[in-house]
């Protein structure tokens, strides 16, 4: 009886062990698990002390099934040892992986805004047929602006161009202000320059206005040829190289429809009509142009008697509008990305 009632002990310590183990979750659990049975003080250490009280037959025979006992414990130990280190692996492994199936996350690349491409085109284009390019000032005086380009004050021609005046003044007085258009260029150019001028000058210009046609800051480009014997013909002739090689395309036309400028007689605005293509057949306004008025070639430090030559003035965002089929203008300034990213 005695002896049936040790073994079930002993069976009862390896379910219980066995349940323990399984029921420690990571190392350190499991080791207090293990003290619990194999330890000094553990409960089949207590049943190996006990052999000593008994006889030698007894105790051979008592012995051998406690160790049965201790080495189902311990392998139910190894076991869960061995799944516990599996487990925190295998966690490990969930955590760190790398799905190398994934996309890669691209980093966009920015690109040229549509209005640079015209301006840059624009000097690629004139720079074939021997124009140079000059960058000016964006302040500008009420002389080069103005007066100078034959606009004398409270001359009605000046309301033609609505006007943001700043803070500051130059120095006779007068307010400075930006720039309503890029014809101050030729003036700034030519004083520096001497002839034969042959200069284009883009840039941006700033008026009050704002719709779907015009923003308060805009791109123009100035043309300027000026020499002893240059007349409106050279003048028909250069843009339309020009808007050929702008729009890339032979079967287009060009038309001068009489209009004015303070700064040019006679004066001109250049239409164009496309032979094909959506805009097919429809005059179009590209440019102002004309031959630069004795006055504004005096001011320029020259003899009207001895020098003539041309000027036109053509806005970029136009001529990017028509390149490129876009009907409102404040899609350039609006920074949207759908829009921007079609150009590039
Ligand atoms: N400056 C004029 C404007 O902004 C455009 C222009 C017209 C420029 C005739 C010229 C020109 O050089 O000859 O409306």
């Amino acid at each position: 009886m005695e002896r049936e009632n040790r073994m079930s002990l002993l069976e009862q310590l390896v379910v219980q062990a066995h349940t323990d183990f399984a029921a420690a979750t990571d190392a350190a659990a499991l080791e207090n698990a293990k003290a619990k049975y194999l330890g000094k003080t553990g409960q089949i250490t207590e049943q190996m002390k006990g052999l000593g009280k008994l006889d030698p037959d007894q105790r051979k025979l008592q012995g051998a099934v406690i160790n049965a006992a201790k080495e189902q414990i311990e392998a139910a130990l190894i076991a869960r040892r061995d799944a516990l280190a599996d487990a925190q692996m295998q966690a490990r492994l969930n955590a760190e992986a790398i799905d190398v199936t994934l996309p890669g996350r691209g980093r966009s690349v920015g690109g040229i805004h549509p209005v640079m491409r015209t301006w840059e085109r624009v000097e690629q284009i004139f720079a074939s047929i021997g124009f140079d390019v000059a960058d000016g000032p964006e302040i500008e005086t009420d002389w080069t602006n103005f007066t100078a380009l034959n606009s004398p004050e409270n001359h009605p021609a000046r309301s033609m161009q609505d006007t943001f005046y700043i803070d500051g003044a130059d120095n006779e007085g007068k307010p400075l202000l930006l720039r309503t258009h890029t014809s101050p260029m030729q003036v700034r150019y030519a004083r520096m320059h001497a002839p034969p001028i042959k200069v284009i000058a883009p840039g941006r210009t700033y008026r009050v206005d704002s719709d779907a046609t015009h923003s308060p800051m805009f791109h123009q480009v100035e043309g300027l040829w000026i020499a002893e014997d240059i007349s409106f013909a050279d003048l028909k002739g250069v843009y339309l190289a020009f808007v050929k090689a702008f729009f890339e395309t032979d079967d287009l036309q060009v038309r001068f429809r009489p209009s004015y400028f303070p700064f040019t007689e006679p004066s001109a605005e250049i239409d164009i009509a496309f032979g094909s293509g959506p805009l097919k057949g429809r005059w179009l306004e590209v440019s102002g142009a004309g031959q630069v008025h004795p006055t504004v070639v005096r001011n320029m430090g020259l003899d009207p008697e001895k020098y003539i030559g041309f000027a036109f003035g053509s806005g970029l965002e136009r001529l990017t509008m028509l390149r490129y089929g876009i009907n409102d203008l404040r899609l350039f300034y609006e920074g949207d990305l759908r829009f921007l990213k079609q150009f590039n």
